[in-house]
């Protein structure tokens, strides 16, 4: 209650011929924060944008872009991410063999650090990175597509971490929480201890359009 929750609309769900508008009417609707999904077609089998979108991205919003990487090995695509302007870099724990060093690297370029986890990894994955990161991104579908259903079987992860960002006195740590977010699912997730809402399709595909649908959502969450 009275925690403050931040919307972060992902642009997979956008119209890819005309990404900058949907960030602009994003923006306009009070998001919080850009989530941008960066698929490698081979740590999820499908393949999205990279670098030079996120840098064309950077030049039509002034709100931090959070940028997901659903890519193998990320710590070879640190620099170019940070150079194109992101200013939330999240990493896979699945993805990296060294997820403490490229934590390190990712902090050390000047930008925040994120690890999401997919739903089968178990939050104890964090447990010796806690104090490299900005950002958890707890997966609630398993990552590769948008519109897929929420999987509550993720609802213990999150507060669990919930609970070891309290204990620890954590509150700047962004707890967020992506896939089949909607505004039933969003009072769930918010209930369990998430502060950022990650959402695709109930923003862009939304018949009521973009700025009810951010409307809703922080407003179901608020109430969760
Ligand atoms: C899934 C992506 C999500 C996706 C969520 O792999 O990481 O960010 O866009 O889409 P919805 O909100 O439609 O589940
Ligand atoms: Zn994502």
């Amino acid at each position: 209650m009275g925690r403050y929750i931040k919307v972060a609309p992902s642009i997979l769900a956008a119209d890819f011929a005309a990404l900058g508008e949907a960030v602009r009417a994003a923006e306009a609707a009070g998001a919080d924060l850009i989530h941008v999904d960066v698929m490698d077609g081979h740590f999820v089998p499908n393949l999205t944008i990279g670098p030079p979108v996120v840098a064309a991205l950077r030049r039509v919003t002034s709100l931090p872009l959070d940028v997901h990487l659903m890519i193998e090995a990320p710590e070879r695509l640190i620099e170019a991410f940070v150079r194109a302007g992101a200013d939330y870099l999240t990493v896979h724990s699945e993805a990296s063999v060294h997820l403490h060093r490229t934590l390190q690297h990712i902090r050390a370029s000047g930008v925040r650090a994120g690890v999401a986890l997919n739903p089968a990894t178990p939050e104890t994955a964090l447990q010796y990175v806690l104090p490299l990161l900005d950002l958890v991104l707890v997966m609630s579908v398993n990552p590769g597509f948008g519109g897929q259903a929420f999987l509550p079987e993720v609802l213990p992860k999150l507060r669990a971490i919930r609970s070891w960002l309290d204990a620890a006195g954590r509150d700047e740590v962004l707890l967020a929480v992506d896939g089949g977010i909607d505004r039933h699912t969003a009072s769930q997730v918010v209930a369990a201890g998430a502060n950022v809402l990650v959402a695709g399709t109930a923003i862009f595909a939304a018949p009521e359009g973009v700025k009810a649908a951010v409307a809703a959502l922080r407003a179901a969450g608020q109430n969760g």
